[in-house]
């Protein structure tokens, strides 16, 4: 049976910062395909990463209106860390839709200008969204600690050398999170569940350590 994600921003106003927050996993579940909720559980079969930097920063362009996907990730893989920055990129300005869902589902936040904090579980999560075309502005991106992709493969095939530009901007030792791509860089990859991606190429790696 086909499933539809209704998606409407609802201008919603900042309640402000707290760890108080209580998820509603059935509006939650809203936000997700059946099936890509079902597979989340696989996250546990990954190990944590040992990212030995306190504040690391995740980089997520073309990112939509995803704010879950990447949460999730970060709750599994990384949940010992107490505050995250994120840093999302995409050409159109989702941030609207991103303060909904995180509204819905029950999470509070503070919000300032193109950022907004708010805590997923015992992590405090900075977000700033950027609206931008990655591929103009690689260059000048900062460096950062975790790459995060989903459902970009298309767009990115048309840049060369994409994943080598952004395999420079990733720090030592940072990490992969890809749906797709990043197999001929030279990453150790850790074994994870390939269903994870709807490609059926996930992949997670870690950037060498330099020499
Ligand atoms: C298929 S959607 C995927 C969204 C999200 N990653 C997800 O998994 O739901 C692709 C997104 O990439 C954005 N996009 C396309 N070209 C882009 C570019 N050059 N730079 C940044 N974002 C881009 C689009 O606006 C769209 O939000």
């Amino acid at each position: 049976m086909s499933q539809f994600i209704v998606y409407q921003d609802k201008n919603v106003k900042a309640k402000g910062l707290t760890k108080n927050n209580i998820i509603n996993e059935t509006k939650l579940k809203d936000y997700f395909y059946e099936s890509d909720y079902d597979n989340l559980h696989l996250l546990e079969t990954i190990p944590p990463f040992e990212l030995n930097v306190p504040v690391p920063t995740l980089f997520y362009p073309g990112c939509g209106v995803d704010i879950l996907f990447p949460l999730h990730y970060i709750n599994s893989l990384l949940s010992h860390k107490k505050e995250i920055n994120f840093l999302f990129m995409d050409t159109e300005n989702c941030l609207g839709m991103i303060k909904t869902i995180l509204d819905e589902i029950g999470i509070s936040f503070s919000a300032k200008k193109n950022a907004i904090d708010f805590y997923w579980n015992n992590t405090k999560v900075h977000l700033a969204f950027q609206i931008g075309n990655v591929f103009t502005h690689i260059d000048s991106l900062p460096l950062f600690h975790i790459y995060f992709e989903r459902a970009f493969r298309i767009m990115r095939d048309e840049f060369p050398l994409y994943e080598e530009k952004i395999i420079e901007k990733l720090y030592s030792n940072g990490i992969v999170i890809s749906d797709s791509g990043f197999q001929a860089q030279n990453l150790t990859v850790i074994e994870v569940p390939k269903i994870l991606s709807s490609y059926h190429e996930m992949i997670i790696g870690i950037k060498a350590l330099k020499r």
